[in-house]
């Protein structure tokens, strides 16, 4: 049995302060909730304060991003270790978002799993099409292209959850049915079975990402290979976030 992990990516939102506000908040609405693995990924400036703000709590905290280097002459990057450093478990590689704006490629995405996982911590990495690669039907061409070039080393590490995200659907208002997500996240566990093996691939906690809501979570969670979401907007709220920790109802 995989245990469900339910992850919120604020992506560029909240400072220090409102990071630590939304975090005691929710630590309250998720206390004695079993069986599901929350995370949330601040910015960068609000690691510590949630850090702080989730102690004693089941709430872990993970960065949004990382640079592979361990340190040295890379203005403006962060390392692994130092995120480490500051209490954090987990940390979010290769998000649609670095891939469109940032030059985020496969290759770079295998080198921050890497440096993600020999420091310790869990790593959630993001695969995923754009609408232009679903219409021109290359949706499973991608989707095995981002996990073998960019995943395939990685995949018996117990440290690794996927998040399949299609680029369609985030921050669009706009799910995946809880059919193609299926159909896609089936994709990427027998690729995983293929790269690595049948038994990394019953092992891997495959998350769905893209517009997940409180109304919509329970539908997708329905699915065998939907292991949890990676929630952005609806992360943001401590109580919509809650409800979708809250998933069995
Ligand atoms: P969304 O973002 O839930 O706002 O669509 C998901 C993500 O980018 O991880």
């Amino acid at each position: 049995m995989r245990t469900p992990v339910i992850a919120g990516n604020w992506k560029m939102y909240k400072t220090a302060r409102q990071a630590a506000e939304t975090i005691r908040s929710l630590a309250d609405l998720v206390k004695g909730v079993q069986g599901v693995e929350v995370v949330i990924c601040p910015p960068f400036t609000a690691l510590a304060a949630a850090v702080e703000a989730a102690k004693g709590s089941p709430v872990a905290i993970g960065a949004q991003d990382c640079y592979w280097e361990k340190e040295g002459a890379f203005t403006g990057q962060v390392a692994v270790p130092m995120i480490a450093d500051l209490g954090c478990s987990h940390c979010i590689v290769g998000h649609s978002e670095r891939r469109q704006f940032f030059g985020e490629t496969d290759a770079t995405v295998d080198k921050k799993i890497e440096a993600v996982l020999a420091n310790g911590l869990n790593c959630i990495a993001c695969v995923g099409e754009t609408l232009a690669e679903r219409e021109a039907g290359q949706t499973f061409a991608v989707l095995e292209r981002q996990v073998r070039n960019g995943l395939s080393r990685h995949l018996t590490s117990a440290r690794l959850v996927i998040a399949y995200e299609p680029v369609w659907a985030i921050g669009t208002g706009k799910t995946a049915t809880p059919v193609q997500a299926q159909e896609a996240h089936a994709f990427i566990r027998q690729v995983v079975a293929e790269a690595a093996s049948p038994a990394a691939a019953q092992a891997v906690r495959i998350l769905y990402g893209g517009s997940v809501k409180p109304d919509n979570i329970a539908t997708l969670m329905a699915q065998p290979d939907v292991d949890g979401g990676l929630v952005g907007g609806a992360s943001l709220d401590a109580a919509s976030f809650a409800k979708i920790v809250r998933f069995r109802g």
